[in-house]
């Protein structure tokens, strides 16, 4: 089996679930041997806690590396672009984090490259590599659920925007439509059959900022705090999909509401599905109403450890991506018409 050798490009919270997938791979030729982040302390104090041989301020530099194959870039997301470009000119496979760019002129930028290398570029969609897909697949694929008209999804937080980059519009691009709407507008459109949008309808609402002084509750902090907060709270959006089907999604920071909530639910001709955290099929059944609750032991249903075997698996080429970069450029061209149609307070039509 060839080896695998990997770096890090941002050491920051979540690349600890990255590092955490490729350790697992040890034993199946994988090895990180680099990582690099601008805050030298803590690249350094990542690369101790990891074992890894070589600490980077400067991506560029890292990947002039002899022998490195692949990098996760796990950057804040205004980094994705150039970082993700400069690995795949440097003949890098890239695994990069949701959403993948700020732009769908950047996202297509990196699809374009990758293309044009021929190397892998992966998106970082966790859901699509947790154990309850296969649950949705069976059950569809047994006809329980007919034509899905309609997915609601909601990613609602109460006093939840994370302090720090997360709030300001140039280094994310948005707000808990780029940060949480992502990952619930993806889940649910993949499981849909990655249907064709064509129009978006959808109101975005500011004001309530990211409430620093609330009293004796811990917040998450990411990287970076700046003072900033130019994005949205709360939004809504109606995505309309050319086959008739729609998602309709409410995400927020912060929003008065009792406790936060992610809420994914499928409704077809023959069945819904109440997706998470475990999936509930409801019914109809020998003429009754019926509930169908299958009995799995999926834990917390980490789709991490999935993700970067599966990325592995692509950088080797055993696997077809089911996470590729052209459902990535699909998502920013549906988040970006979410912001478009709220700053127009109209629904926009997407093309191509
Ligand atoms: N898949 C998920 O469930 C999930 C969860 C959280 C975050 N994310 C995504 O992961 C990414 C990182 O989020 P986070 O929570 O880890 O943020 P974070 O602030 O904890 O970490 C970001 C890191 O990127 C580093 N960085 C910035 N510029 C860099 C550069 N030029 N080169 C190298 N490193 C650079 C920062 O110094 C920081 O250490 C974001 O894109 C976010 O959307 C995904």
């Amino acid at each position: 089996m060839k080896e695998v050798r990997v770096g890090i490009i941002g050491t920051g919270a979540i690349s600890w679930a990255h590092i955490d997938g490729y350790k697992k791979l040890k034993d199946k030729g994988v090895t990180v041997v680099a990582c690099c982040d601008p805050d030298e302390n803590k690249a350094r104090e990542y690369a101790k806690e990891n074992e890894i041989p070589n600490v980077f301020t400067d991506y560029n530099e890292m990947l002039k590396m002899d022998g490195l194959d692949a990098v996760s870039v796990t950057t804040w997301n205004s980094v994705h672009n150039p970082a993700t470009l400069a690995a795949l000119r440097a003949g890098k496979h890239v695994l990069c984090e949701k959403p993948l760019a700020l732009s769908v002129e950047q996202a297509e930028e990196m699809k374009a490259e990758a293309d044009k290398a021929g190397l892998v570029l992966n998106v970082g969609f966790v859901m699509r590599f947790e154990k309850k897909v296969q649950i949705y697949r069976d059950f569809e694929k047994a006809g329980l659920l007919g034509n899905i008209h309609l997915a609601k999804v909601k990613y609602t937080r109460r006093n939840g925007a994370p302090i720090g980059w997360f709030t300001s519009k140039d280094m994310a691009g948005g707000g808990p439509v780029f940060d949480l709407g992502v990952h619930v507008v993806d889940i649910s459109r993949y499981l849909m059959g990655n249907k064709k949008p064509v129009s978006v309808s959808a109101a975005a609402f500011k004001g309530q900022g990211a409430k620093q002084n609330i009293k004796l509750l811990e917040r998450y902090r990411a990287s970076a705090p700046f003072d900033i907060y130019d994005v949205e709270d709360l939004a809504v959006a109606f995505i309309r999909f050319e086959d008739g089907g729609v998602i309709s999604l409410e995400t927020s920071y912060t929003q008065h509401i009792e406790k936060d909530e992610i809420s994914i639910s499928f409704y077809g001709d023959k069945g819904g599905i109440d997706y998470y955290p475990q999936p509930v099929v409801h019914t109809d059944m020998l003429d009754y109403l019926a509930d169908i609750k299958p009995i799995v032991e999926i834990g917390e249903d980490d789709g991490f450890p999935a993700e970067i075997a599966h990325f592995i698996d692509c950088v080797r080429g055993e696997a077809a991506s089911i996470a590729p970069a052209q459902d990535g450029v699909d998502i920013m061209r549906i988040l970006g018409a979410v912001y478009e149609s709220a700053a127009a307070g109209k629904e926009v039509a997407l093309q191509g």
